[in-house]
C-alpha cells in the first residue's frame, strides 16, 4: 500500500524517514508516494530529499494508488484533513492529539466509521522502551513488588517550541502536546478506572496556553500517579519514579539509565542516625548496604517499526488496530477532566 504524509515539519519528516526506513524490513509493505505541505519552502525541502511532493492536498486525495495518509499538520488542521482523506477511502493515521476536544473527537471517528477506513491516532510512546520497561515492573511484583505510585514527567528547558504551539485556537498548550502521551501511557499501563484527579497548569513564560502542567491522578485500585509536563527546567528530574511494596525503581532517561532498590528488610531496626544540615536524623538517613540490594532494569525493547507494522496489517484486515477508539476518548475524557481541574483549582471526583 502506498501512503502519503500530509504537512512535512518536524513530525511529518521523522514519518518519511521512518517509511524509509521501514521499506527496507521487507515486512507488511508501505510506499511512501510522497508529501503535501500548505507551506512551499516544506516542498522543495521534501523534494531536496528524494521524495515527491503534491502540489494541493486534491492532488494528493484524488491519487487513486494512495492507499493511506498520515497526517502531520498543526492540531487544529488533523479534523479537516481526517475528514477530507477518509471521504476519498484513504485509511488515515492523525499526529496525537486527534483533534481539540473529546467533542470533535467522536465527530472524526464518525468520519471514519462512515467510510469505513481503518482511523489511527499516533500513540507512539507506547512503544516507547522506557514506558515499557516502567510496565514490566509495574505489571510484575517480582521485581520491587505491587507498585503504588508512579512518577512520569518530562522536563525541558525551552520553553514552548515554534509558533502555532504557543496558540489556542492551534490547540497548543502542554497538555495536548505532551500529557496526551504520557496520560496515555497511564491507562495502558494501570487497568483500573480513575477515581479523582488534581491538575495545575503553569504559565511560566506568559504565554495563552500552559507552557507546562502536574497531574495527580488516583484509581480505584490503590495506585496514585503523577504526570508533569514542564518546559522551565535545566536540572530534570528522572523521567520516572516508580515505588513498590518491597522497593523502587528509577528510570532516569530514554537512555534507559537508572535502576532499582530492593529491600531485603522494609525496617530497619538498627539504623544508623546522620548528621544532617544543622541537625540529627535517623528518618532521613540513606539505607545501610545489606539492608537492601542494588538490581539492574528488566529492560524491555519494542519491536522497530511496531506502529507502522501494525498500522498496514489493520489496513490489510489481518490485525486490529493498536490504538483504539475507545481508549482515545478516554485520554480525551481526563484532559478535559484536568482541564476543569486546572481551571477551577478543584478535585475532580469522576470515575473516568
Ligand atoms: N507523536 C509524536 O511523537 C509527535 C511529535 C511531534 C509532533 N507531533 C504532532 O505532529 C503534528 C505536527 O507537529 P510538528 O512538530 O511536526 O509541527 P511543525 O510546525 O514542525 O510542522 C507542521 C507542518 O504542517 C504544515 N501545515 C500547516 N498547516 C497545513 C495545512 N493546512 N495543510 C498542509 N500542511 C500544513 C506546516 O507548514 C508545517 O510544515 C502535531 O499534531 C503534533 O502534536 C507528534
Amino acid at each position: 500500500m502506498k501512503i502519503a504524509v500530509i504537512g512535512y515539519g518536524g513530525m511529518g519528516t521523522f514519518h518519511t524517514e521512518c517509511l524509509k526506513q521501514y521499506a527496507k524490513t521487507g515486512s507488511e509493505p508501505l510506499t511512501l508516494a510522497g508529501i503535501y505541505d500548505i507551506d512551499a519552502s516544506r516542498e522543495k525541502a521534501a523534494e531536496a530529499n528524494g521524495l515527491y511532493a503534491y502540489r494541493s492536498a486534491d492532488e494528493l486525495l484524488s491519487d487513486k494508488s494512495v492507499g493511506a495518509v498520515i497526517i502531520a499538520t498543526p492540531n487544529d488542521v488533523h479534523a479537516e484533513y481526517v475528514k477530507a482523506a477518509a471521504e476519498a477511502g484513504k485509511h488515515v493515521v492523525s499526529e496525537k492529539p486527534i483533534g481539540l476536544s473529546l467533542r470533535q473527537a467522536e465527530e472524526m471517528y464518525g468520519y471514519a466509521e462512515k467510510a469505513g477506513i481503518v482511523f489511527e491516532v499516533h500513540q507512539n510512546r507506547r512503544w516507547d522502551d522506557d514506558f515499557l520497561t516502567v510496565k514490566n515492573i509495574y505489571d510484575h511484583a517480582g521485581y520491587i513488588g505491587d507498585v503504588y505510585r508512579l512518577e512520569s514527567r518530562v522536563m525541558g528547558g525551552n520553553g514552548i517550541p515554534g509558533d502555532w504551539r504557543k496558540k489556542a485556537a492551534h490547540g497548543g498548550g502542554m497538555m495536548l502536546d505532551w500529557g496526551v502521551h504520557l496520560i496515555d501511557q497511564m491507562l495502558q499501563m494501570v487497568k483500573s478506572s480513575v477515581s479523582s484527579l488534581y491538575c495545575e497548569y503553569s504559565y511560566i513564560y506568559g504565554e495563552e496556553v500552559e507552557d507546562g502542567c502536574r497531574l495527580s491522578v488516583k484509581f480505584e485500585n490503590g495506585v496514585e500517579y503523577f504526570v508533569t509536563v514542564s518546559t522551565d527546567c535545566f536540572r530534570p528530574l528522572p523521567r520516572w519514579q516508580v515505588y513498590g511494596t518491597e522497593g523502587t525503581a528509577t528510570v532516569a532517561g530514554w537512555d534507559l539509565s537508572g535502576g532499582m532498590t530492593r529491600a531485603i528488610v522494609r525496617h530497619d531496626d538498627n539504623i544508623a542516625g546522620i548528621r544532617a544540615g544543622n541537625g540529627f536524623t535517623r528518618t532521613m538517613a540513606p539505607r545501610i548496604g545489606d539492608t537492601v540490594e542494588e538490581k539492574v532494569l528488566p529492560v524491555v525493547h519494542a519491536e522497530p517499526f511496531a506502529f507502522y507494522k501494525n498500522f498496514a496489517a489493520a489496513c490489510a484486515g489481518k490485525e486490529p488496530a493498536a490504538i483504539k477508539k475507545e481508549e482515545v476518548l478516554r485520554v480525551f475524557r481526563l484532559m478535559e477532566a484536568a482541564a476543569r481541574s486546572a481551571k477551577e483549582n478543584i478535585v475532580i471526583k469522576e470515575k473516568i
